[in-house]
């Protein structure tokens, strides 16, 4: 009888959550694409984090609660009265020394655009008046959520605070892993994967300046054990910040795991006056079922639609001159290569460092960074003939800059010492070549300087199209003559904020130049800066074969059209290898193609090659850098080959990429499996990049379905040490 009326009782439930899916009033669903992230925000109870995955409606949510599947704890948890763990996201010292913070929910807002949908809900400390605004952003065509605070202080006086987090999400313990990277200058982009163990994980940067030379401010956790490219529910999450970040992950033998990232706290407590706000910078959260394939499709969509300038765009092919000339500029050798590069297809010549300086003329890295006016001897007619010859070659023109440093052997730093970040009562620490220095970015004095610099030279010279903003200074003289005494622990968020500012301020005068991040190498590749750069700089190795691991790693976050990838010379100037002209192309021409060489060294077979490989590179240019890419083979999982892959939106072409990376008899190579084809399409193989005089490998002309392509997979032939085959699939239309 009871067992008749608790079924009868638990019927009519169902009925009503699955008749009426309304939410109870106090839960709210934020969506963007496929996914939602929800919470309950009851009015003067705690904000809890209940759910993030694929997409749930109202019903869904009611359903999940009824699973025993939603989280339930809090959503940004403050250092408050009820201090159960170390691990919390805020923690603010208010004006009367209380170190405690008790927030609960003031009101809720939902808003709306075409383009996405906001919810912010207002905390308010239960006695002080010091408001938190929790907010989550859903973008409607791209799966990803961002989440970040803003910190308001209505207080009688200041308040400090101490950690300020932008976001944290909950993860079901099980058997999670994490991926994230690591590395150095010439070896960025290190990836570890690792199974969450009990204890706190913890990503932290410290650089200052550039944030993603020894690791990045991004993670991956893969929900169902060891990381698998394109099957596993996994979650992505990047915090767009170019400055000093910590990202953690406690693990303290809870049901679940905690994950919380911010800017660094580290000597960088900051005061918010009465009635000012702090504003933290956006953690964007992003959840696939298809591996950490599915999460890095998301986060490249999401790029592209805003997150890096002019995202869908694809990119001009370039010739850098650093690894040709290094400081050796000058009119003629600078012509010379325009020249050659024009022959062989390029579209840009980028002139880089060595080319400015009056009074010191920067023939080395130990002066003149500040004096941006062309060294007289090196170019006696000023930039204006190298735009007259760009123009001449039919190519665009493009310029390094270092706009964020000095060296004390500058005529800027005679005029301006008190201009470059230095502490108080100490001596100079000096960076790159003895003398480098970085400006302090939190006075807006210098950022209107930097903002001159480059808005002259862009004015007065319309033929430069393109500029390398290079940063090759740490943050290592903490202290500015600018901040007063009690806000000298701002300068590792000011700086930043200043740097964004300028570039902001850069990218709405000149909204059509291409502008490169680069950090000496990879450190500037981060979401806080990117969506004023076109692109960053990968790395200063130009190494085929290490790019291909450090590319890897970098595609988990970032678009192909965003990563700059150059042929350099066949001993290779950071590791002295020697690698095929076609090796170095073919691993180049997975991303933003450019050559970082001096052609006059170059043979004029090798330089036909090129002109071969950049012909057919435009042909497929399109769909490597904004298809969707997919991952097919690590060359983290020592198979001796790598594999990867584009595939277009509509399933009908792909190109594909394969490299050979250790060489010994008997080596088992695997057979390549593809993925996202369409398995009822059939696709004809036809390879490219083939040096003259050399027959296509057995593949050319085939014709295979996507079902056998992704299900049994494809024999590539790559015989010899560092071979390496590029195909174009394209499906077999039937004719009649
Ligand atoms: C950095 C960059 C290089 C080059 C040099 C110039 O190291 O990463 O590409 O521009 O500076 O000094």
């Amino acid at each position: 009888m009871l067992m008749k009326i608790l079924n009868k009782i638990i019927t009519a439930v169902c009925l009503m959550a699955a008749s009426v899916p309304v939410l109870s009033g106090k839960d709210y669903i934020v969506n963007a694409g496929s996914i939602s992230l929800a919470v309950a925000a009851p009015e003067g109870g705690k904000l809890d984090f209940l759910y993030f995955g694929p997409s749930v409606d109202a019903d869904g949510l009611i359903q999940l609660r009824q699973a025993g599947a939603v989280i339930g704890k809090e959503a940004y948890p403050e250092f408050g009265v009820n201090i159960t763990s170390a691990i919390k996201a805020l923690q603010v010292c208010h004006h009367d020394g209380n170190m405690t913070t008790d927030l609960t929910v003031d009101t809720v807002t939902e808003s709306e655009t075409d383009t996405y949908s906001l919810l912010r809900i207002r905390l308010k400390d239960k006695f002080y008046k010091f408001y938190v605004d929790v907010f989550y952003k859903g973008w409607k065509n791209s799966d990803v959520i961002e989440t970040w605070t803003v910190l308001e202080n209505r207080e009688k006086k200041a308040v400090t605070v101490n950690r300020f987090d932008s976001g944290c999400i909950y993860l079901r313990s099980g058997d999670v892993w994490v991926s994230h990277f690591s590395g150095n200058w010439a070896a960025e982009t290190s990836l570890t994967e690792e199974p969450l163990e009990p204890g706190i994980l913890v990503v932290k940067n410290m650089e200052g300046a550039r944030n993603a030379q020894h690791s990045h401010a991004e993670m991956m956790f893969s929900l169902d054990g060891k990381p698998e490219e394109n099957h596993g529910r996994t979650i992505g999450a990047a915090l767009c910040w170019s400055g000093n970040y910590e990202l953690r992950v406690d693990t303290s033998g809870e049901r679940d795991h905690v994950f919380m990232a911010g800017i660094c706290p580290d000597a960088s407590q900051y005061v918010i006056d009465p009635g000012k706000t702090f504003e933290t910078p956006a953690l964007a959260i992003s959840y696939s079922g298809e591996g950490l394939g599915g999460v890095s499709r998301n986060f490249h969509r999401w790029a592209r639609n805003g997150k890096i300038h002019n995202g869908w765009a694809v990119r001009d092919i370039l010739l850098n001159s650093w690894e040709g000339v290094y400081f050796n500029v000058n009119e003629q050798g600078m012509e010379q290569m325009m020249s050659d590069i024009a022959s062989m297809g390029g579209e840009l010549f980028v002139m880089d460092d060595g080319w400015f300086g009056e009074k010191y003329p920067r023939n080395n890295d130990t002066s003149s960074l500040g004096d941006w006016k062309a060294d007289p001897v090196k170019l006696p007619g000023g930039l204006k003939p190298l735009e007259d010859a760009a123009r001449k070659y039919g190519i665009k023109f493009g310029i390094w800059v270092e706009p964020e440093s000095t060296n004390s052997v500058s005529e800027l730093f005679e005029e301006h010492p008190d201009w470059a970040l230095q502490a108080r009562n100490r001596d100079l620490v000096y960076g790159r070549g003895g003398t480098q220095l970085l400006l302090d970015l939190c006075n807006p004095e210098v950022q209107d300087y930097a903002f001159e610099v480059m808005d002259t030279l862009l004015t007065r010279y319309p033929g430069i199209s393109y500029i390398k903003w290079d940063a090759n200074a740490s943050l290592l003289n903490y202290g500015s003559a600018w901040l007063p005494d009690d806000r000298q622990s701002h300068i590792y968020i000011d700086y930043h904020r200043g740097l964004e500012k300028l570039a902001k301020r850069i990218r709405e005068a000149h909204p059509d130049v291409v502008m490169q991040a680069c950090g000496g190498g990879g450190g500037r590749v981060n979401y806080g800066i990117m969506p004023e750069f076109d692109e960053f700089w990968v790395s200063d190795n130009t190494d085929a074969l290490q790019r291909l691991f450090i590319q890897w790693g970098t595609s988990y976050f970032y678009p192909s059209n965003a990563m700059a990838q150059h042929v350099s010379a066949d001993r290779n100037h950071q590791t002295g290898r020697v690698l095929p002209l076609k090796f170095r192309f073919d691993v180049a021409m997975t991303g933003r193609l450019g050559m970082e060489i001096q052609p006059m060294d170059m043979s004029d077979k090798d330089k036909q090659f090129a002109a071969k490989a950049i012909a057919q590179y435009k042909e497929i240019r399109p769909l490597v850098q904004t298809g969707n890419l997919y991952r097919l083979i690590s060359p983290y999982d020592g198979k001796g080959v790598v594999s990867l892959s584009y595939v277009d939106d509509s399933k009908d072409n792909a190109i594909l990429f394969a490299y050979k990376i250790s060489h010994y008899v008997y080596q088992p190579i695997p057979r390549f499996r593809l993925a996202g084809l369409d398995p009822g399409k059939t696709y004809r193989f036809h390879e490219l990049t083939l040096p003259d005089g050399t027959e296509p490998c057995s593949l050319e002309g085939k014709t295979v379905s996507g079902r056998i392509l992704m299900d049994t997979g494809v024999e590539i032939p790559l015989e010899t040490e560092y071979a390496s085959r590029v195909f174009v699939l394209s499906e077999v239309k039937e004719t009649l």
